[in-house]
């Protein structure tokens, strides 16, 4: 059994101690031990405390145990991007020079390009070809600090090629050492071969892509965009209740570019909303009784040149259990940085550093219902940890665009970066 010993820990921010998840002050707990270390055994972590009290654990002495020095730096729970797009073949240029000269997300939509112009490429490619592109963005990821990633499909936009990209997903995941939690966005946006027959494409979502991509076992949660240039709110309502009556947990695109009534989309239990631009201070309030997640993609606004960003200190002052993504994404937010997240949860949604930390982590794994696995560090939980070369936890957001993660531990296993 292979055992790790990080030592000589600045500040360990442990996360502990979360048994639902986190709102309004427990945001700014993170639980830190200074002058600390970590043990782990066989993928899970078995002490946490100060040098001494680790180095006296039995364990040390019994087993085999390879020592990192994390040079005086940060340890913390390696995040949790609960919102990420990776099955996509290639960027879109055209896309992101049209938002240079003044168009909007929305107009060059409706020209033509953006979701609809990822779609040819996921169909042409070979899967291997898919799965490769995700490996890599993986690695790029946890390169970063990132050791759990939500991955959805959703540029396929067919049964075979929305099949195919999950199963591209599944492939991708046992190349790399951490964990991915495949989700199912077959209702992304009506691909063009149902231009005028929306219906008819929520019925093959329904009653062929779930069903069949459920039986498979190739998600673990299905999504929908419910947005006036996507799905209608009856529309989504009817992917997610296909989608609980095949056994699947669902979590939702709402509230991104326009305003919408959704009151009727929490009886499916969402374990997460996100993005939430322009939900009003009601549905602020609706939101915050509920046990869905409030998940904020601030990657996306600030991609698409946004002067508004989501209403992140409404949520956390109504008591919603606020959590932030990359939504690593071709259109909208093609970064895979959960360390530049933060900086934009800071700078721009006024999140104080506690705040984007519980966020990035536990709450992450509370959307994602692992976080009696994931999210924070504390015996028996899986050992996911990210190491930072900084001295003070407030310098992960503070260097913005800067890569100051040293190397992650990924269910046990170690990768420092060059
Ligand atoms: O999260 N909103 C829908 N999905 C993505 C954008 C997808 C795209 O433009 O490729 C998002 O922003
Ligand atoms: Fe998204």
């Amino acid at each position: 059994m292979s055992a790790l010993l990080l030592t000589n820990i600045a500040q360990l921010l442990t996360l502990r101690g979360s048994h639902a998840p986190r709102r309004g002050h427990e945001l700014r707990a993170l639980g830190i031990i200074e002058d600390a270390a970590v043990l782990s055994v066989g993928g899970k972590v078995v002490s946490v405390g100060s040098r001494k009290d680790a180095a006296r654990d039995a364990w040390v002495k019994k087993a085999e145990v390879l020592e990192i020095d994390c040079r005086n730096g940060v340890v913390m729970p390696g995040f949790v991007d609960a919102h990420t797009h990776p099955a996509f073949v290639s960027p879109r240029l055209v896309d992101f020079e049209k938002r240079i000269e003044g168009a909007t997300y929305e107009e060059i939509a409706a020209a033509g390009g953006g979701i609809r112009s990822s779609i040819s490429g996921v169909r042409e490619a070979k899967k291997t070809e898919l799965t490769a592109k995700i490996v890599s963005a993986l690695n790029q990821m946890s390169a970063q600090g990132t050791t759990t990633v939500e991955a959805k499909s959703g540029y396929g936009l067919s049964l075979e090629s929305e099949i195919k990209s999950l199963e591209a997903i599944r492939d991708a995941a046992r190349q790399w050492p951490g964990t991915v939690v495949p989700t199912l966005l077959g209702a992304h946006i009506v691909p063009p071969e149902f231009k005028d027959r929306a219906e008819e494409y929520v019925r093959m979502v329904c009653e062929e892509m779930i069903p069949q991509v459920a039986k498979k076992k190739l998600a673990e949660f299905v999504d929908v965009f419910c947005e006036r240039s996507a799905f209608s709110v009856e529309q989504s309502e009817r992917v997610l209740e296909a989608a609980l009556k095949h056994g699947l947990p669902v979590r939702a695109h709402v509230w991104q570019l326009s305003p919408a009534k959704l009151d009727s989309l929490y009886r499916f239990k969402p374990a997460s909303f996100d993005h939430l631009d322009c939900m009003s201070d009601g549905d602020v309030a609706m939101l915050s009784k509920t046990d869905t997640i409030a998940t904020l993609v601030p990657g996306a606004n600030f991609f698409l040149g946004l002067k508004e960003y989501p209403p992140a200190r409404k949520l956390i002052e109504a008591g919603a259990a606020v959590a932030l993504a990359s939504d690593f994404n071709p259109g909208t937010s093609p970064t895979v940085s959960m360390p530049f997240a933060l900086s934009l949860a800071c700078t721009q949604m006024k999140m104080s550093a506690e705040e984007a930390i519980s966020a990035a982590t536990i709450n992450g794994a509370w959307s994602l219902r692992m976080a009696e696995r994931k999210g924070s560090i504390e015996p028996g939980k899986d050992a996911d940890l990210a190491i930072f070369g900084v001295r003070d936890y407030r310098e992960i957001p503070y260097w913005f665009g800067c890569e100051t993660c040293s190397g992650v531990v990924m269910n046990g296993e170690l990768r420092l970066n060059a």
